[in-house]
């Protein structure tokens, strides 16, 4: 009996929250990854759009990085449903699920589907001092220097573990390199400017300013076709192009509640959400940092949860052809 009467509180509490949301409470969207990388920045640039979406609203950015984004998830997943914690993830939503045997969430089940954000291709960029300035001398420089460089990524499951995972096994150079896990690739970045780091695979939203300002140097796009709409990285084959026969990788993020989230709070986050990506600003810094903002249909949650278990289905057997496992 007294746990009835708990539910029907917390249920009541809910349904009132629902009829004041926003309220003046910050809506938290959690960035599972360190600041200053691709996620942070779109999470930034969508909270900036999703504040004049949705009157009187105040949201955040919060970053909880780690294990390769799950642990950020992982806190979104256990979080009290009332619409004050989001999540913004990306293609580790459904990668993780293949690398981790306890994740601590199950990402069809324990999250609300709020919609699709964007897509965003991958770049293979190296260290400034990097004795390479096309793809062809890149991939002979790493196999020439077989066992002594190293790629960095943002932890295992993450988009650049992933890449670099995918495009390792189709060179055929799986162990040519050692892996160094950062909290992002925000880190991760400063680390491969700074030459501590041989080589990485990151999304444009991150990387192409460092192109552009020459402290990086770019080898290819990781789209099966190049991006030859983009005033910068136009000029860099795709890996296809280079003979890597099928590579195909483009990034995706995507927005989710804890399940549980009152239906009318839900609607109020969507509407939001196909608002902030009409927003023209918001569309015109994507379009910049070479990533693409979804359109209506993809937005829809039924269409976004369809679309996730479609890609853990189509990254599980990718991953475990090209990679190792981690608990
Ligand atoms: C990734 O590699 O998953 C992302 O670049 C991580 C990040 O946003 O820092």
């Amino acid at each position: 009996m007294k746990r009835l009467l708990v539910l029907a509180a917390a249920a009541t509490a809910l349904f009132a929250n629902a009829q004041t949301y926003p309220g003046s409470k910050p809506i938290s969207i959690v960035v599972p990854f360190a600041a200053g990388g691709p996620t942070d920045r779109v999470a930034r640039d969508l909270a900036e759009a999703m504040r004049k979406a949705l009157p009187g609203s105040n949201f955040v950015v919060e970053n909880v990085n780690g294990a390769g984004g799950t642990i950020g998830a992982t806190k979104v997943a256990k979080a009290s449903p009332d619409g004050h914690t989001l999540l913004l993830f990306h293609i580790g939503m459904a990668s993780t699920p293949a690398l981790y045997r306890k994740l601590q969430y199950k990402p069809l089940e324990d999250f609300e589907y709020l919609g699709l954000v964007n897509e965003v291709p991958m770049t293979l960029i190296g260290k400034p001092q990097l004795p390479a300035n096309t793809y062809r001398d890149f991939e002979n420089y790493i196999r020439a220097n077989s066992g002594k460089l190293n790629i960095a990524h943002a932890g295992l499951g993450s988009a650049s573990h992933l890449c670099g995972l995918m495009w390792q096994s189709a060179i055929n150079a799986k162990e040519a390199m050692t892996t160094i896990p950062f909290g992002g690739t925000g880190p991760a970045m400063n680390a491969l400017v700074g030459g501590q780091v041989d080589l990485m695979c990151d999304q444009t939203t991150n990387t192409t300013g460092q192109i552009e300002a020459g402290r990086v140097k770019a080898f290819a796009v990781t789209t099966a076709k190049p991006l030859s709409k983009h005033k910068l990285l136009k000029d860099y084959p795709s890996l296809q192009e280079m003979g890597l026969k099928g590579f195909d990788l483009t990034i995706w993020h995507g927005l989710y509640a804890p399940k549980g989230t009152p239906p009318a709070i839900l609607t109020q986050l969507n509407t939001a959400l196909k608002a902030a990506l009409k927003d023209a600003d918001f569309i015109k810094k994507q379009d910049g940092l070479g990533a693409v903002v979804v359109t209506d249909n993809r937005v829809e949650p039924a269409a976004h949860k369809a679309f996730v278990a479609g890609q853990i289905a189509k990254l599980k057997p990718v991953i475990e052809a090209a990679g190792k496992f981690a608990d």
